[in-house]
């Protein structure tokens, strides 16, 4: 039975941990990357230490998960050590790059391959400088730059991650088609208020939604860009279980990646996924992974 999975980098198994969970810190990833998991994606890192957002960031109310926690990082700089310490795993980590122009996505993705990362996530989700509140995904020109620069400039697999709150996704992927691989998706745009309070319950007022109230948004985009261009896909958005799982790799997805659920269930998520698939593979006459890629498209 083979569970191995390639994305430009061979991955033991197909469940990666997501960016932003759990993973601003070396030793977290590499105890996660022992728990089972196949990779693990940073959290997103930019050019310079940024604290993000004031209290509350978070909004839960099950199954409704909302952040705003403002892309809070160290700053690429600060970041090298924590490679290090992941990569001692022996499993590949995947740097999580954000940047305001072409250039600093440029500039943090070499850096990430210097340290060492196995691959680069650009995270193109993040506000347009010049756009003002649209995302840098809304641009597919700049999308396209900023694709085309990192990849001329790094010998490691890039992956980017698209945004859901764009008018046209199709647009933005065509405009990313020299990636390694898609990331499909990031958080849905939303909010909640505090009916008491009469106020929005984010200091930022909007968020980002995750958890399972999103997976049937992130199964559509996974079904619509892989029928709509055929790229090697990771899912994310909403995996709680194997079947969850399934469902992403049927729409077209190769590998997935698992977020807001670690906070439930904890590490020990990723050791279930794997005894899961493999009963999975067992029950359905499965040897090969790759066999669910896509079965289930029209
Ligand atoms: C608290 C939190 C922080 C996140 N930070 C990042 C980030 O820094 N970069 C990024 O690309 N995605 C970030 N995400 C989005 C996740 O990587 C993922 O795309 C999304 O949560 C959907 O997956 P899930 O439902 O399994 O959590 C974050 C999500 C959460 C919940």
């Amino acid at each position: 039975m083979n569970l191995e999975v390639d994305l430009g980098i061979k991955i033991s198994n197909p469940f990666i941990l997501a960016s932003g969970i759990l993973d601003e810190n070396g030793y977290t990833i590499k105890k996660i990357l022992e728990s089972g998991a196949g990779a693990a994606v940073t959290k997103s890192i930019g050019m310079e230490e940024r604290r993000g957002y004031e209290p509350p960031v978070v909004y839960e109310n099950d199954p409704v998960f909302i952040n705003a926690i403002g892309l809070s990082n160290p700053g690429i700089d600060n970041f090298g050590e924590e490679i290090k310490i992941a990569l001692a795993a022996k499993k590949p980590v995947i740097g999580s790059v954000f940047g305001k122009t072409v250039e600093e996505f440029s500039l943090i993705a070499r850096k990430m391959e210097q340290y060492g990362a196995s691959a680069v996530e650009l995270n193109l989700s993040c506000p347009h400088v010049n756009g003002y509140g649209m995302e840098i995904g809304s641009d597919p020109d700049l999308v396209n730059e900023i694709v085309s620069e990192v990849k001329s400039k790094i010998n490691i697999p890039v992956y980017s991650k698209l945004s859901p709150n764009t008018s046209d996704i199709v647009e933005e992927a065509k405009a990313a088609e020299k990636s390694d691989a898609l990331v499909l998706i990031n958080t849905v745009k939303a909010m909640a208020i505090d009916i008491k309070a009469k106020k929005p319950v984010l200091s930022n007022i909007y968020g980002g939604m995750s958890g399972k109230a999103i997976k049937p948004v992130g199964i559509r985009y996974v079904y619509e860009i892989k029928r709509e261009l055929n790229k090697k896909i990771i899912g994310v958005g909403g995996i709680e279980n194997i079947n969850d799982a399934v469902e992403y790799m049927m729409a077209g997805a190769s590998a997935v990646q698992i977020g807001t659920v670690v906070y439930k269930y904890g590490k020990n998520i990723f050791n279930k996924m794997n005894n899961d698939l493999v009963n999975y593979m067992i029950d359905n006459n499965i040897d090969n992974i790759d066999e669910l890629t896509g079965v289930a498209l029209k």
